[in-house]
């Protein structure tokens, strides 16, 4: 099994959606570690299963560049195949995308290229756009400006929350990204 390391900042449900994924037999990839920037509660997702965790955070270094060495140090240890942001609310810098450039990707909570950033589903929200999703990308320079891999549509209701929306966009969310990191693991 090809390993891969994910790195989260939330509740990690796209977490646990890789993990559940992984227990089946077929499948062609195995989470070796995960790795927060806060003191995430999705890690426990991944503790409940032994799998390592390690909390990078920013506070605890002298500046950003430090910071994107220590995160891509971190998740090099861990020899990843393919990298995988699920719900990680930064951005990742230089270093990683020179370790691991092509080989990063990333779930986002609209139809990019509309609502990039971190407030996908509030953004979409306050457009008043009728239909939006979720997009796995693969991770370039910018935000949120990669590659499309992957995308859901999902209808937006007239009596929408960002919470109600988000809630029903990661429930297609979390297929996908599995159906994504299942795919580019998947040894031909
Ligand atoms: C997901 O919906 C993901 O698309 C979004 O954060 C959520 C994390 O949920 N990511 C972004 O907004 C990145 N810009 P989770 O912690 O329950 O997996």
């Amino acid at each position: 099994r090809l390993p891969i390391v994910v790195l989260i900042s939330g509740s990690g449900s796209n977490l646990a959606a890789l993990l559940t994924a992984a227990r089946a037999a077929d499948c062609p990839y195995e989470v070796v570690a995960v790795i927060a920037d806060r003191d995430a509660s999705g890690l426990a997702h991944a503790r409940a299963e032994g799998i390592p965790t390690q909390v990078v955070r920013l506070a605890d270094h002298p500046d950003r560049a430090a910071w994107d060495r220590t995160l891509a140090a971190a998740v090099a240890e861990a020899r990843p195949e393919l990298v995988v942001l699920a719900g990680f609310m930064k951005l990742v810098g230089p270093p990683m995308l020179e370790s691991f450039g092509g080989r990063i990707v990333n779930t986002h909570p609209a139809l990019l290229p509309s609502f990039p950033g971190a407030h996908g589903v509030r953004d979409a929200l306050a457009h008043g756009v009728k239909i939006t999703g979720c997009s796995v990308i693969e991770v370039d320079a910018g935000v949120d400006t990669g590659r499309i891999l992957a995308q859901a549509a999902v209808e937006v209701l007239d009596d929408d929350t960002e919470a109600s929306l988000h809630e029903r966009i990661k429930a297609v969310e979390q297929p996908l990204l599995v159906d994504v990191v299942r795919r580019l693991t998947a040894v031909s």
